[in-house]
């Protein structure tokens, strides 16, 4: 029983642990199901997102494949890099570019193929929409999911500018914490307030995609596997009826 019990505790500290340390995540409610969505995405990621990031083990010629478009939808809209259709999704800004001319102090924008496993849909909904007006920062903007970040908010036009609210404390040794309340536009962005949700959405559900493209193949045999197993148990059952039915 304390055997349980320890194992109990260990679990859900190991939980609260991989959470992000209690950080409060919005849910994203992306639907994998929906092509529109993931099409939707794909463009918003490729228009906002894949100047400074890869999806190095992504290729445009899989992307088609599995969302339903054209070569030539793909090589006009959707490739800004002048890369080949069957190349991989690599980004046009130059890591030495970016060491040379000290942007984002110095902090690299990463590849993204696996950063909805490592982060998780939540989090990464949560983050986008968490930049604020900031201007003690070289960049102009803070975020408050990911405090001190080095991207600036590249869906601000989208979104609008937000500034964020803070309320402060202190503890009986004199240490001053702030904890975050709530944000307030400043500026009216070119999307309603769910209009931005339902695009963020749309690029986690895209980066969900790019994670673990072969999910999409495996949901679509879902129904036909579960099909077969219902015949199968069905015969199974039968064929054992028939050979019992001499020995009762
Ligand atoms: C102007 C360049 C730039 C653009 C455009 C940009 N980012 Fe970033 N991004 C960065 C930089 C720089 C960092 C590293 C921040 C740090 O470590 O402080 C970063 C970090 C991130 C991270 C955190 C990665 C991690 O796990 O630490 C995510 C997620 C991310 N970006 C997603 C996006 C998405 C989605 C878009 C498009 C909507 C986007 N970025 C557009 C520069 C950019």
């Amino acid at each position: 029983m304390k055997n349980l019990t320890l194992i109990i505790i260990l679990f859900m500290s190991a939980n609260l642990f991989a959470s992000g340390g209690g950080a409060h995540l919005e849910s994203a409610q992306t639907n994998i199901r929906s092509n529109d969505s993931l099409v939707n995405g794909a463009k918003l990621y490729m228009n906002y997102c894949s100047g400074c990031h890869s999806l190095q083990y992504q290729r445009y010629s899989r992307m088609a494949a599995d969302l339903g478009l054209s070569k030539d939808e793909v090589t006009e809209n959707l490739i800004f890099t002048g890369a080949k259709f069957s190349s991989h999704m690599t980004k046009t800004m130059d890591n030495a570019q970016v060491k040379e001319k000290g942007w984002f102090n110095n902090a690299f924008p990463k590849d993204l193929t696996l950063v909805a496993k490592s982060r998780g849909n939540d989090w990464l909904f949560t983050y986008l929409k968490s930049f604020y007006k900031d201007s003690s920062k070289s960049t102009g903007w803070n975020n408050t999911l990911f405090p001190d970040v080095s991207m600036p908010n590249v869906l601000w036009e989208l979104q609008g500018i937000q500034q964020a609210s803070f309320e402060e404390h202190e503890d009986e040794h004199g240490i001053v914490s702030h904890t975050f309340t709530g944000f307030e536009n400043i500026t009216e962005g070119k999307l309603s307030h769910d209009e931005f949700d339902t695009a963020v959405r749309d690029i986690v559900n895209f980066l969900a995609y790019t994670a673990e493209p072969a999910q999409l193949i495996r949901l679509a045999y879902a129904p036909w596997v579960l099909l077969f197993l219902v015949v199968f148990t069905f015969l199974a059952f039968m064929l054992k009826k028939n050979y019992f039915k001499d020995i009762h």
